[in-house]
């Protein structure tokens, strides 16, 4: 089993200068932290800067948000090699607010994650049902039909590289989480999806991991359900103090 994941995503938030500042604070309060995989993605304005304050530290860098092709032109995008040649190890795909907003389809979801591998990127390919979806009990339906498109194709000896993350998308930005047992069911029912159509020991290298108003309060009962892997944190990763504190969670 890989260590826990667990990552900030700052979306549009933070100048150079915010993030800077954000960045030394949160590596000074996990600078012993080493049983963890610690990962935050800032604008993609920042991520060269930070990659240098983070240097010596266990923190590791993802963009949030990578085009398919390599090169040309492609006003506004950027590619997985340029993500990578700044110092990011991971890319977050997918996201719902991608989807919503700026028209990231299944199909795109999978030609992103396939640029990421090839370039070395480790994706982390977000997945979700809306409250509409999820009192209509379609959740299932959805999320295995959204994370069937987005790995097709993907050799079995790539999916330790990459992490799902079950972010339901009434629990991002509203405060409401899922319970532990909620996500836990989800997350449990991925993992099974994933063993049908790969090799066991190749599915249980996938990390799970869950998002949506994950906070200190409620970080240690998430992370002691067997099938959640880490977290994706939204607005509680832009607190130093905050974030720190969810990286060390305590495991029950
Ligand atoms: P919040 O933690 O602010 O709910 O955001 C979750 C999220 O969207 C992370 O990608």
């Amino acid at each position: 089993m890989q260590k826990p994941l667990i990552a900030g995503n700052w979306k549009m938030n933070t100048t150079i200068h915010e993030g800077a500042s954000l960045v030394i604070k949160l590596r000074e309060l996990i600078k012993s932290i080493d049983s963890v995989d610690v990962v935050i993605a800032p604008p993609s304005t920042s991520i060269h800067h930070l990659n240098q304050l983070i240097a010596g530290s266990s923190i590791q860098l993802a963009g949030q948000n990578v085009f398919w092709k390599e090169n040309g032109a492609y006003t506004g995008e950027i590619s997985a090699e340029m993500l990578r040649a700044i110092g990011c190890s991971y890319v977050i795909i997918g996201h719902s607010e991608r989807r919503a907003l700026f028209g990231d389809t299944d199909d795109r979801v999978n030609k992103k994650a396939h640029a990421a591998l090839k370039a070395g990127l480790k994706p982390i390919i977000c997945v979700g049902e809306t409250l509409e979806e999820k009192e209509s009990n379609s959740t299932l339906g959805k999320v295995k039909g959204q994370i069937m498109r987005a790995l097709a194709g993907l050799k079995t000896g790539s999916l330790k590289e990459l992490t799902i993350a079950y972010e339901p998308i009434w629990a991002i930005g509203t405060g409401k989480s899922a319970t532990p047992e909620t996500a836990e069911e989800v997350h449990n029912s991925i993992r099974e999806l994933l063993y049908e159509d790969y090799d066991t020991a190749a599915a249980k290298k996938i990390r799970i991991i869950y998002g949506g108003s994950v906070k200190p309060d409620n970080i240690d009962s998430l992370m002691a359900q067997p099938n959640i892997d880490g977290a994706l944190v939204g607005g509680a990763s832009l607190n130093a103090e905050d974030f720190a504190r969810i990286v060390q969670f305590e495991s029950v």
